[in-house]
């Protein structure tokens, strides 16, 4: 079978993804968890840096979630350990790439070491514009909806909002991802096909890719497939094919 090629007039502007596996990875091969993930932080340099050879503009990594902190103790320091790792190392080439990190996430349980790196690198690429890489980290769908309910509701017990003026937009404002775009693309590794509390208000209209691959073993050819296969999908958002296809001529 031969792969079409990618398309670069057609590329997502937001891919999201769930990073999953690092762990079956590392068993599989008879290794300790922790190595899987620290297999994982080289594919997300891998991805990063093809992400923005492409000019994707946003990049989204599931990175954390809200119930991962449930993981053995000594998973999650690990796991703290590698992120505080990734940020020293990588903030140059954020630098050089002209990368904007961003966090998402109930930040506040993060422990405070790995909070003020992340503050640290978030404002030393501030300035930065060429892609957005935003990490999700202690981050739960749910909770941030209810967040967002929550600042809606006092500001409208505050007299700052009316009821009537939440709408899609003014929601999407108060979330952790203000002034993101929904994701065009939200991809899975690992092979499991749910969502696992990822985004849920902003991938409505996302196109799902899910693949067996290990996040370890997702590479750069990995990655391209899952453009490839995105770039052969016809987005309708409830209309019909013929309507999307009148609209596109
Ligand atoms: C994803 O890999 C990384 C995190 C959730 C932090 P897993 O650690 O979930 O790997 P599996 O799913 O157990 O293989
Ligand atoms: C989702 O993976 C979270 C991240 C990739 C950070 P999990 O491994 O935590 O998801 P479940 O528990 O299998 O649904
Ligand atoms: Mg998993």
């Amino acid at each position: 079978m031969t792969q079409r090629e990618l398309d670069m007039n057609n590329l997502p502007a937001h891919v999201a993804i769930i990073m999953d596996g690092n762990g079956r990875w590392a068993q599989a091969r008879g290794m300790n968890r922790l190595e899987g993930h620290k297999a994982g932080a080289e594919s997300v340099r891998i991805i990063t840096r093809a992400a923005r050879r492409l000019g994707l503009k946003y990049l989204t990594l599931y990175t954390f979630s809200f119930e991962n902190w449930n993981r053995p103790r000594l998973e999650v320091e690990g796991l703290m350990l590698l992120l505080r790792r990734y940020l020293e190392g990588e903030v140059d080439e954020m630098m050089e790439n002209g990368l904007r990190l961003n966090a998402i996430g109930d930040l506040d349980r993060l422990p405070k070491a790995t909070r003020k790196l992340l503050d640290k690198t978030m404002d030393r690429t501030a300035g930065n514009s060429e892609m957005v890489l935003s990490l999700a980290l202690s981050y739960g769908g749910r909770v941030e909806i209810l967040d967002t309910c929550r600042r809606i509701a006092e500001e409208c017990l505050a007299g700052k909002l009316s009821p009537q003026d939440i709408d899609e937009a003014a929601f999407a404002q108060r979330l952790y991802t203000r002034g993101i775009p929904d994701p065009d693309l939200m991809i899975r590794t690992g092979g499991e096909c749910r969502i696992s509390n990822f985004l849920l208000w902003q991938i409505a209209y996302a196109e799902i890719y899910m693949t067996a691959k290990y996040w370890p073993d997702f590479d750069e050819a990995e990655f391209t497939a899952a453009l490839v296969d995105y770039q052969g999908r016809q987005r309708r958002f409830g209309r019909t094919g013929e309507q999307v296809e009148v609209s596109a001529r």
